[in-house]
This record gives C-alpha cells, structure tokens and sequence, in this order.
C-alpha cells in the first residue's frame, strides 16, 4: 500500500514536467529504494536540502523505524544548526520529514519521479529484478542511479533500456556527515545524465568526485588495498608503532563516537567508507 497522498503526488508531477523540459534534469523529486542505513541517510539529505522525497521499502514496520532513525538525526542537525533559535530548528524538523512520504510500492510511486536512487541488498539479481520492474513504470527522463559499493553499474544499468539514463551514485556512511560522492559514469551513461547527477549531489552540499566504472570506484580500490595492509602488518607481529586503520576510526567519527555502535573500530573504519 502506498501511503502517498494525491494531493503530494500531483505537486511533485508538475515540478517534474517542468525541469524535464529544461536541458539537464534538475533534480526536485527523489525515490529513495532501501530505508535501512543508507538509503535513509539520503532521504534525509536530500528532503532537508528542498526535495521531494518518497521512501520505500518493504514493510510498513521497515518504514516506521527508518522515518523515526531520520526525525532522531535531524534532531541532532537541528540542535546543532539552530543552538540559538530551538524554534526555528523544530521547524526545520517538522518541514523536512514532511517532504518525506513512504511507500511499500515503488512502481506506483516512480511514474512522475525525476531521480530513483537505489539503496537495496547488495546482491545484483535483485537489483536488476527491481530495476527492470521500474523501467516500465518510471517516466521517460527519470534517471536511475544504485548506490551499490561492489557491483558493476553496467551489469544493473543492462536489466533497464534507459541505459544512457542510468549512473551510479556511491554515497558513504554517514550521509547526513560525509561529503564525498562518487558518481559513475558506464560507457553508455549520457553526459546529460552525469551532470543532472553532479548538480542534485552539489545541492545536496555534497562534494561529487567522477569516476568510472572500475572495481572498488576510487575510494574502495585504495582503502582495502590499505586496511589489508594494516592487518598483514599486525599479522607479522606487533608493529611496535600504532597502526592507524587497525586503531583510530576516520575523523568524523572520532569526533561522533555514538556513531560506532560499539563495533570494533576496524569495522566502524570499514563503514565509513564503504
Ligand atoms: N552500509 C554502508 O556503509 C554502505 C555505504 C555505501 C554504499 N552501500 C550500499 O548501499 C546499499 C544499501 O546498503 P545499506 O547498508 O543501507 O543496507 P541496509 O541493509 O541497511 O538497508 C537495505 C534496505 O533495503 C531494503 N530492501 C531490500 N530489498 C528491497 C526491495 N526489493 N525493495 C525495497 N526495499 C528493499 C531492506 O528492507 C533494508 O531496509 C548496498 O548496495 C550497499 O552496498 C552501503
């Protein structure tokens, strides 16, 4: 069942008309697929950066926990960006989870979107199965992006038939606290295309970074070469020096310890850049 109001979906319907006209798609409605660690994370940067947002997942229990993850996070933003005016963080808070609707049906939702970024399981046969479901469903200039962090984005691109319109978008952990984006270009992915991508990630005050559609993207193909290193280093004995990946987490975390659950740090490392 679809819990978006038909007033939400005509709203966002005429605002999609009217940037599908202009040259590059400037990104006003998202549908996020995945509310889990990620895909909430994006919702959350994008709707409290003045998008429209539709949530999806497969439950509504799912969904419920995702939504209060998110009002829990901007709570923390608030208090932190309006220290001086509580009034006006509450506002912020009210006003961005409003521009978020969930949804446990994507193909009902993805007829009139601009932008469906994907943050399902990491596993390429359902990501092509949902994919292949949306391209019918989808409108003809919506572009589609996965978040994946190890699969080729040309074999999810292949299961649609807009791939000229497809790209990965490779967020990291935490959203709402990392900037770096990289967004990945398959031979077939359009220019239109990429730069419609590196403007909607610039507006969400990220940082894109471009790459190609290699192992690992850029990020992952140094940091595991690196952290591996770090454990064959302390596998030969103790090092006699601290090994910084095996003991310090990232600076955003060291300076968010909440955000390591109590994992070990080596994997509160591995997260965040995954
Ligand atoms: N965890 C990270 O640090 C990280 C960082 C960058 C990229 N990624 C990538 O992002 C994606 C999601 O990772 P995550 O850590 O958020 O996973 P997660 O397990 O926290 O969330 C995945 C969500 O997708 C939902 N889901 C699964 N199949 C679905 C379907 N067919 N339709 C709708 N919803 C579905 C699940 O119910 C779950 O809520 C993966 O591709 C992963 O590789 C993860």
């Amino acid at each position: 069942m679809a819990f978006v109001t038909r007033q939400f979906m005509r709203s966002v319907s005429s605002s999609s008309t009217a940037s599908a006209s202009a040259k590059k798609i400037i990104v006003k409605h998202v549908t996020v697929i995945g509310g889990g660690l990620m895909g909430a994370g994006i919702a959350q940067v994008a709707a409290a950066t003045g998008h429209t947002v539709v949530l999806v997942d497969q439950t509504e229990d799912i969904l419920a926990k995702s939504k209060k993850g998110i009002e829990e996070s901007l709570r923390k933003v608030a208090k932190k960006k309006f220290a001086e005016n509580p009034k006006a963080g509450d506002e912020f808070v009210e006003k961005t989870l409003s521009s978020i609707a969930t949804s446990t049906d994507a193909a009902s939702v993805v007829h009139s979107t601009d932008l469906v970024v994907e943050a399902i399981v990491e596993n390429l046969k359902v990501k092509n199965e949902l994919f292949k479901r949306l391209d019918k469903f989808a409108a003809e200039h919506t572009i589609f992006a996965s978040n994946t962090s190890s699969l080729q984005i040309t074999s999810i691109a292949n299961a649609t038939t807009r791939q000229d319109r497809f790209a990965g978008l490779h967020f990291f952990n935490p959203v709402p606290v990392m900037k770096l984006v990289e967004v990945i270009k398959t031979p077939m992915t359009s220019q239109k295309t990429f730069e419609s991508l590196i403007d909607f990630s610039k507006a969400l005050g990220k940082h894109p970074v471009s790459c190609k559609d290699t192992p690992g993207f850029i990020v992952n193909r140094l940091l595991v070469p690196y952290l591996m290193e770090a454990i064959r280093l302390y596998e030969r004995g103790p090092p006699g020096f601290p090994v910084r990946p095996l003991e310090l987490p990232p600076p955003p975390l060291q300076s968010q310890p909440e955000q390591l659950h109590g994992r070990p740090r080596l994997i509160s490392w591995f997260s965040a850049f995954d």
